[in-house]
């Protein structure tokens, strides 16, 4: 047990140690190689969310949600298509989420467009109910797909 909390508090220190990446948000435009994403994750609940965003070589900080807020941000997809994000959620300290936002079970339910110049997009809709997918934001429900739930902390 010790060591596992030593752990856990080593893996937080090292990790706000860690540069930041400045990865700009979803409206920059980019030349993309082969594809040019944005995601935007929006917390659809009257509580405020905490949300943590990583890939392999980012960090995009610690970031808390109010009502309809959102976290957005933009990057190439590389030629290889093995770029991922995954994002870490806590509601009240009572309930976590953690998995990939962007990777190859998400981008089915994204919104994929052949114009370099326009960003492919994901959404999030972050709800009470657990986590959904879709091409627009749209009013729920329509276009959405849940894949995820929240967990109980016990
Ligand atoms: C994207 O996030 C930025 C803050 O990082 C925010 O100012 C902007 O409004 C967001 N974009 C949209 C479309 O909400
Ligand atoms: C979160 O906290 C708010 C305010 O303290 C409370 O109203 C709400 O019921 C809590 N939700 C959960 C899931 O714990």
């Amino acid at each position: 047990m010790k060591s596992f909390i030593f752990l856990f508090i080593y893996l937080v220190f090292t990790t706000n140690a860690s540069p930041i990446a400045k990865t700009p948000t979803a409206n920059a435009l980019k030349i993309c190689p082969w594809d040019f994403w944005a995601i935007y994750i929006y917390n659809a609940m009257n509580d405020p969310i905490h949300v943590n965003v990583k890939s392999e070589d980012d960090d995009l900080g610690d970031h808390t949600l109010a009502l309809n807020e959102n976290e957005n941000w933009s990057f190439c997809e590389n030629i290889w298509k093995t770029t991922f994000f995954y994002a870490s959620f806590n509601w009240n300290g009572s309930r976590t989420a953690s998995f990939g936002v962007f990777d190859h079970t998400t981008t089915p339910h994204c919104l994929k467009t052949w114009n370099f110049r326009k960003a492919s997009k994901c959404f999030w809709l972050v709800r009470d109910t657990g986590f959904y997918v879709g091409p627009h934001l749209t009013p729920f429900p329509d276009g959405w797909t849940k894949l995820h739930d929240w967990s109980l902390v016990t």
